[in-house]
């Protein structure tokens, strides 16, 4: 099918490329010029696996093309997906208006025959409907994605489901083609409505989400009583309604999805005078963690942490992404930065692209992983790199002027070795007796 996609960050291209692969012809559109330019020489400005190479090969084979013009896209497309970003705005609503700007220009297109226009991103429920009443058009469907930064492709190859959300038949037909290729797995397909489609995206983030804050808020109840969270999430896991995933403690979440998207549901419940409650709660759980794990580093130090030389490994909000939107780390480092720390970061990706966090500039970026420990009064463990897991601690401990962790995701939890000589905090366990001298109140 001739496809065209509108957008071509994570989504938009993850998508594009994605369909190309399966013998679509498709031609993303994005109005970046510099960007379009990168991604016709097979460049991808952002770090995700699998993606360049499929890119490229979908290049090379003709599927796949790449356009500022929005006229032309449309020209090309009897399905064309909508995946423009909606950032939270600063009334922490979903900010609307790449995707009014982009209604706007198709409005001027004009009629837009049987051409199926369906929305992609993360979109308040009413909006595919307010899409279709402005274009005045009857084939929109709204289909929302699920893809996780850093298995983005293999997640749509083999996804979990795949949701249509159309109340015109024919759209549901016609989509539910396309998506035929990426059935057969295990995936499963939904039909549902317009509205549906748009809110189960929300209601999964929201949960996953909700999940993560009670293990966090669980981990500080077990260090209260000394018991182990880690065993406690063994057991509660294994309890086959519950499950054992999305209920790691930690620093907490961030990323471009879930803080965004709670605000977003929050704020959607509250605009028909309805509550979730338990995700506003479940925010107030996330901030919290950031400030007592900062509170923790601070309270170890007697004298503060003015001029105090912290070293940190992983600054994207997850491993496999150069990712540092609402990033944990990069919300710690701001704290540590503010009580006039020295911050010294090490990530292993997220330093690669020029548009690197802002934050680089108020701390020195380490060439490695041990390079940021050199003299270091502490340091903090933020993403759970795969490489991080097996450093030669002693040879880091050596390099430090005072060998103390707080590891912000439990990764050497279990290596008690390793941790010779070293003052430990990790989250979620008793505190040990040597460690917990300093330890006082948090906040709450
Ligand atoms: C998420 C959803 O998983 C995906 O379906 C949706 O389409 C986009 O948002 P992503 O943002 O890539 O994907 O990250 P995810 O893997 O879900 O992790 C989100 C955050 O939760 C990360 O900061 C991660 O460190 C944190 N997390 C995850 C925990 O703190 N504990 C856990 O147990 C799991």
């Amino acid at each position: 099918m001739n496809i065209g996609i509108i957008g071509t960050g994570y989504v938009g291209l993850v998508t594009g490329a994605c369909f190309a692969a399966k013998d679509n012809t498709v031609v993303c559109m994005d109005s970046a010029t510099d960007k379009i330019d990168t991604l016709q020489r097979g460049v991808i400005p952002f770090s995700e696996p699998e993606l360049a190479t499929l890119v490229q090969s979908n290049i090379a084979q003709n599927r796949l093309t790449f356009t500022t013009s929005l006229p032309s896209v449309v020209r090309h497309a009897e399905i064309l997906f909508i995946a423009a970003g909606t950032p939270a705005s600063l009334d922490r609503a979903a900010d609307m208006s790449s995707i009014d700007n982009i209604i706007a220009q198709l409005a001027h297109i004009g009629d837009m025959g049987q051409k199926v226009i369906v929305m992609k991103s993360t979109v308040p429920m009413g909006t595919t409907y307010k899409i279709s009443q402005q274009l005045r058009h009857d084939y929109v469907a709204s289909n929302p994605e699920f893809l996780r930064e850093g298995r983005a492709v293999h997640d749509f190859f083999a996804p979990d489901r795949i949701v249509i959300g159309a109340d015109n038949p024919s759209v549901a037909t016609t989509l539910a083609r396309l998506y035929a290729p990426f059935l057969e797995g295990d995936a499963q397909l939904f039909q549902v409505s317009i509205l549906s489609a748009e809110l189960s995206k929300y209601a999964a983030n929201a949960m996953l989400a909700v999940r993560i804050s009670f293990a966090n808020e669980l981990a500080h109840l077990c260090e209260a009583y000394g018991a182990s969270f880690a065993e406690v999430k063994a057991v509660m896991g294994s309890d086959m309604r519950i499950g054992h995933q999305f209920l790691s403690c930690g620093i907490g979440y961030g990323g471009s999805c879930f803080p965004k998207d709670m605000h977003a549901i929050i704020h959607l419940a509250r605009a028909v005078e309805q509550e979730m409650s338990i995700c506003s709660a479940a925010q107030r759980v996330n901030d919290r963690q950031i400030d007592r794990f900062v509170h923790r580093i601070r309270n170890y130090f007697a004298d503060g942490l003015k001029n105090k030389r912290i070293a940190v490994w992983g600054v994207a909000f997850k491993p496999g992404t150069d990712d540092t939107r609402s990033s944990p780390s990069v919300a710690i480092m701001r704290q540590l930065l503010d009580e006039k720390a020295m911050v010294v970061a090490h990530d292993p990706v997220a330093f690669a692209h020029s548009s690197g966090d802002p934050i680089t500039q108020h701390i020195t970026v380490a060439t490695s992983a041990y390079d940021a420990c050199v003299d270091a009064d502490a340091l903090l463990i933020h993403t759970e790199w795969d490489e991080y897991r097996d450093m030669d601690m002693a040879r880091v401990r050596n390099m430090m002027r005072r060998p103390v962790i707080f590891d912000g995701r439990n990764l050497y939890r279990e290596k008690s070795t390793a941790l010779d000589g070293f003052d430990y905090f990790c989250i979620g366990e008793p505190i040990a007796a040597e460690c917990s001298h300093t330890a006082s109140r948090e906040p709450t």
